[in-house]
């Protein structure tokens, strides 16, 4: 594996969020160390089109992780090992997905339930590839500490470089409070670098979590889509320099539009900034009112004059 910076400072994959022109916004205030891509399905991998596809667009990959979804050892293998061929700087598994339509399938934290065929994934994907094979995963379905360090261990023994814990029970889906102390006592099983997630929301935070639970490093989701700017005042904590100001919120928004409107064809664009939107407006009192306009437009050029009515209306 790289050698990694200390601590680490990760932006999670989100569907429909951690694509190109939200990481590629996040890098224009100076960015984090290692990103994620959205999560991709196995089975869908080896038929998407590198020309066309949606899901696979970068301006770089040497600090993309590509995070892959599925529990068919053979059809993991064969995701992971074409794209490594874009050259990423590793490869993730998804075990921590909660959702029902991705558990049904044996998929995401259902591996958890599965320590076998689990075993199996990892496996085969470290055989895949010579890049670092990270594991993201849950608790487990229940807060059961020892159960939790039986895996991270097997995980560690099939090969996992690296392991990032979101620190929730799939019972908990994202309500509860992250239980920050699974991430310690994972740390002090495990000899690979352990990456904390769950609840960060500002540059204390980050310290906060890293203080408590010795982690290598942060990994953080919703906090970087409020503020893309986050990783840049995280950064400035810890190297004990004054925090910056927020930047203008319009030009930010105008910033990942242009983003999206490089990167992708209209339609999905569209959608994408109105996906993004909701977690941009959170910084606005009028934000609410903004995404809801937003909502009702039809195209990206539409979008972007409705974005400046509102402000230019007196709104904010
Ligand atoms: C909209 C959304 C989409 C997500 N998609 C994924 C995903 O594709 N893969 C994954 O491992 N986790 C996914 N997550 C979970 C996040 O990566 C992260 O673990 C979680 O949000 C907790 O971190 P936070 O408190 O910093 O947001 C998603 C979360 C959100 C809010």
């Amino acid at each position: 594996m790289s050698v990694l910076p200390r601590p680490v400072l990760f932006m999670a994959p989100m569907v429909d969020l951690s694509h190109v022109a939200c990481r590629e916004l996040i890098r224009s205030f100076g960015g984090c160390d290692l990103f994620y891509s959205e999560m991709l399905n196995s089975r869908i991998v080896p038929v998407e089109h590198p020309q066309t596809s949606i899901y696979l667009r970068w301006a770089h990959t040497n600090d993309l992780i590509f995070q892959i979804l599925g529990n068919d050892p053979d059809k993991m293998s064969q995701a992971a090992s074409i794209l490594d061929g874009f050259g990423p700087w590793g490869i993730d598994v998804n075990m921590g997905c909660w959702l029902k339509k991705v558990t049904c399938h044996g998929w995401g934290a259902s591996l958890m339930k599965d320590i076998h065929t689990a075993g199996r994934v990892v496996s085969a994907v470290r055989r895949s590839t010579q890049r670092s094979v990270s594991i993201k995963f849950r608790i487990g379905f229940e807060a059961d500490m020892d159960y939790m360090l039986d895996f991270a261990t097997m995980l560690e023994d099939e090969g996992a470089d690296l392991l990032v814990l979101h620190a929730r029970t799939v019972a908990d889906g994202m309500t509860r409070k992250a239980r920050w102390e699974f991430i310690a006592a994972l740390k002090d099983r495990v000899s690979i670098p352990v990456i904390g997630n769950g609840d960060i929301s500002s540059p204390e935070d980050a310290c906060c979590m890293i203080r408590q639970t010795g982690c290598d490093g942060v990994m953080i989701g919703r906090h970087a889509l409020i503020r893309p700017w986050i990783f840049r005042d995280i950064k400035a904590l810890m190297a004990g320099q004054e925090k910056q100001g927020a930047p203008d919120l319009l030009e930010v928004i105008s910033e990942l539009h242009t983003l999206l409107a490089d990167h992708f064809p209209a339609d999905v664009a569209l959608k994408r900034f109105k996906t993004a939107l909701v977690w941009l407006a959170q910084n606005l009192s009028f934000g609410h009112y903004l995404v809801k306009q937003v909502g009702r437009t039809k195209t990206m050029e539409d979008a972007k004059t409705c974005i400046t009515a509102c402000y230019d209306g007196g709104i904010c």
